[in-house]
């Protein structure tokens, strides 16, 4: 198994929680009659913001371009992953722009920024879920060992423990916040003595 695909697994499982947990916020929890807690939210986002342009979606498209160039026919059968990843940054902003309004202005359409919620999370569950479908396990089908080396190499400046920018120290710190705030979220509260 490829180590780079194992850690891109790895990321998957980290952006579907965090997308259960933008779900619960934005969703569940106002379905239940609870209230939506916008830090956690907003967090969130600006993790989503980041994380896969920054660190995510390169190495996923250094792969899928070793991918093209051994079985040009298999890849195309996965799709243009480079333009996806290009409309779920777009997805992204847009909705971070919409909260941002609703955050700021008490005039902004509230419906406005949950359609983008919505839109965001459904965009990128299918993305992430199709990768693992069709691609993940062709390019280790496919990719030998001269490549893993290669991709290796071109993919080590956007590790996310490696990149130079410090920015990624914090993503990481972020996301342990998240899951934080989110199970603490989730604790019973306890009622009147
Ligand atoms: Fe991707
Ligand atoms: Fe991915």
């Amino acid at each position: 198994m490829s180590t780079t695909v194992d850690l891109l697994r790895r990321e998957h499982a980290n952006h579907r929680k965090l997308l259960g947990i933008l779900e619960h916020q934005l969703f569940e929890l106002p379905n239940a009659r609870g209230e939506t807690d916008y830090d956690i939210v907003k967090a969130t986002v600006d993790y989503f913001l980041t994380f896969p342009s920054r660190h995510h979606h390169p190495k996923e498209d250094v792969v899928f371009n070793h991918l093209k160039k051994r079985a040009p026919n298999e890849a195309k059968k996965i799709g243009d992953l480079l333009r996806e990843h290009e409309e779920l940054d777009v997805y992204v902003r847009a909705f971070a722009g919409a909260l941002e309004n609703v955050l700021i202005s008490g005039v902004f359409p509230r419906e406005v920024m949950l359609q983008g919620g919505r839109a965001f999370i459904d965009a990128m569950r299918k993305h992430v879920t199709e990768e693992e479908r069709l691609f993940f396990d062709k390019a280790e089908e496919i990719l030998g060992e001269e490549d893993w080396a290669a991709i290796a190499v071109e993919t080590a400046e956007f590790d996310e423990h490696t990149a130079v920018e410090g920015a990624a120290g914090d993503l990481s710190a972020l996301r342990s916040t998240i899951l934080n705030w989110d199970a603490e979220s989730r604790q019973p509260t306890s009622g009147p003595a």
